[in-house]
């Protein structure tokens, strides 16, 4: 059911509930030390499991009451409602008048002619294209699709930006060790030329496929970077003798060597790209949405169709726990209602990710588009202001790494940050210090961390502990009660990055639809990207271009052109 207009959240009951909730733990005090000692069954309360991943949320500032609070307010904003509207295919990004079916790219095919939306059997659709990419990937991974030489790929490169880039470069690091078949693949997002020539300069065009990746194949950055790659490519195999440079041969080049993935076809077919070496979306895929779409293209290579069907079933398994579970004993949803109450009641204003996983050390690039090209925004669905803050300034580096850098402002810092803690079990590389097992001092890391964040540290304990010294004594007081939620999984498989993407993308949805957002548009990049196309004339000499640029804009050209 559409809701139009969105419930405005601070006006209900539900809202002015939690405000009062909030109001009693104030003047009670707000104390983690206190709650876990007066209730024994705290941390039993306030776990949950979700597929196979393991949520403690017991180090949050919230009761076990406060749970019936946040399902209220799911209520009042007719979360499920809007949930139902969403995974059944209504145009919920209604600024740009489309459905929002992320969900529909991981639904298995017996699911097939269960979802028809705007005339379209979405799922067989889906499941057509995943059968072109799996036989592509095949070839490739066989040997069976080579260069032009006949040499075999050994290295793909990915071009793309924003959601084009970010999933699949996160998840081939995350899965780095099951990519098991000797390919290695790079990432060229940027349009700073020295990010391609980095990239390329050491790679040999014989055994190099493009894939080159852009929703609407009219990205500046892409399409810029594609035709430099396009160039290099044939320049370079000429060069070397590979190709005799007459048209015939370089479109021989291209074909063995770049391959599309767009809603665009039209485009890709202008740029000169095969339609068999072309895999399409559907506009109801958004750009951050998409990793488990074609985008996900040069995953399904470098770590085989196998593992990208068990990446999508995780999505998948995720996907039903947050439609199918009462919002009270749904974590996802309770997550996504506690950043609420973090940025709307305590005035929080960032979420650190900080996953005890180097393999996920992208994970928090990823989740800062995600999150907030999602609800980083001021209107309301029904082109309305907002009536309380939105958004949340998601950042953060893997533990222990961030340990070192910025956790001093988190311990002890004035801002309150609530932060989500990933770790896994198991390793890929298990290894042993002697007689310790490296990965267990790894993982006490994680556990003391959000152990002194919770609890802190009092005057007394400091002094007892031998520190006399007024000044210094003060220094090494840790408050506690700051926030976090400790995520838990047996090993980073391609099914648990599955569910964890589809979790963030679902407490996503569930703050945009509180905040009244429509989540699944971003009007809010395309002013700087008309006024660069405006700019870069000016930058070459054309004095008119710069005559209308702003003095600030004039004098930064003027230093550029003096120094170029
Ligand atoms: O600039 C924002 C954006 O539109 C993102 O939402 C998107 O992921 C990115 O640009 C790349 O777009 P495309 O895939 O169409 O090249």
């Amino acid at each position: 059911m559409a809701i139009n207009p969105p419930v405005d959240a601070t006006k209900t009951d539900a809202w002015q509930a939690l405000q009062k909730h909030y109001d009693d733990l104030q003047s009670e005090g707000i104390n983690l030390r206190q709650w876990f000692e007066q209730d024994p069954e705290r941390t039993a309360k306030l776990s949950f499991e979700a597929g196979d991943l393991h949520f403690d949320l017991s180090k949050n500032l919230i009761k076990p009451e406060t749970l019936a609070l946040f399902a209220d307010l799911a209520k009042a904003v007719k979360l499920q409602e809007r949930t139902e509207a969403m995974f059944s295919g209504e145009h919920i990004n209604n600024t740009e008048d489309r459905a929002v079916l992320h969900t529909a790219l991981r639904r298995p095919a017996s699911d097939e002619g269960k979802l028809i939306v705007d005339g379209q059997d979405t799922v067989a659709d889906v499941h057509e294209v995943l059968n072109r990419i799996y036989a592509f990937a095949n070839k490739v991974r066989s040997g069976e699709h080579t260069g032009v030489t006949g040499k075999k790929i050994t290295t793909v490169v990915n071009i793309g930006i924003g959601g084009s880039d970010l999933g699949p470069v996160m998840v081939y690091e995350a899965l780095k060790p099951y990519a098991d078949a000797g390919f290695t693949a790079r990432f060229i997002s940027n349009i700073d030329p020295q990010d391609q020539a980095e990239k390329v300069k050491d790679l040999d065009p014989e055994t190099t496929l493009f894939v080159i990746v852009s929703k609407t194949f009219g990205t500046l950055e892409t399409l810029t970077n594609a035709r430099d790659a396009r160039r290099w490519l044939l320049d370079t195999l000429e060069k070397n003798g590979a190709i005799d440079g007459s048209d015939e041969s370089k479109k021989k080049a291209v074909a063995a060597h770049f391959i599309a993935v767009s809603t665009n076809l039209e485009r890709v077919r202008e740029f000169g790209i095969d339609e068999k070496n072309t895999f399409g979306f559907w506009n109801w895929v958004g750009g951050r949405y998409s990793v488990d779409s074609a985008v996900g293209t040069i995953l399904a290579i470098v770590l085989g169709p196998q593992r990208f069907e068990q990446f999508l079933e995780g999505f998948h398994a995720m996907d039903e726990y947050f439609r199918n579970t009462p919002v009270e004993k749904n974590v996802v949803a309770l997550m996504g209602l506690m950043n609420v109450w973090y940025t709307d009641f305590f005035n929080a204003e960032a979420h650190a990710v900080l996953p005890y996983n180097q393999y996920l050390h992208r994970f928090p690039a990823y989740l800062q588009q995600l999150t907030m090209e999602s609800n980083g925004k001021g209107v309301r669905w029904d082109g309305t202001p907002v009536t309380s803050k939105t958004g949340e300034i998601f950042w953060g580096e893997p533990g222990t790494n961030g340990q070192h850098s910025f956790y001093q402002l988190i311990h002890q810092g004035t801002h309150l940050i609530p932060a989500d803690f990933l770790a896994f079990a198991n390793t890929a590389y298990p290894t042993k210090d002697g007689d310790q097992d490296v990965q267990e001092l790894f993982l006490s890391n994680f556990l003391a961390q959000t152990k002194a964040l919770a609890f802190g540290k009092t005057l007394d304990e400091v002094h007892a502990e031998g520190t006399t010294n007024p000044v210094v004594a003060a220094a090494r007081v840790f408050t506690g009660n700051r926030p976090t939620t400790s995520i838990f999984g047996d090993s980073l498989t391609p099914f648990a990055l599955g569910e964890l993407i589809s979790l963030y993308e679902m407490i996503t949805f569930v703050e945009g639809t509180v905040w009244g957002l429509d989540s699944y548009d971003q009007w809010g990049v395309e002013l700087g990207k008309k006024l660069a196309l405006e700019i870069a004339p000016a930058l070459s000499k054309d004095d008119k271009a710069l005559a209308a640029q702003d003095q600030s804009t004039q004098a930064l050209i003027n230093f550029y052109r003096a120094h170029r």
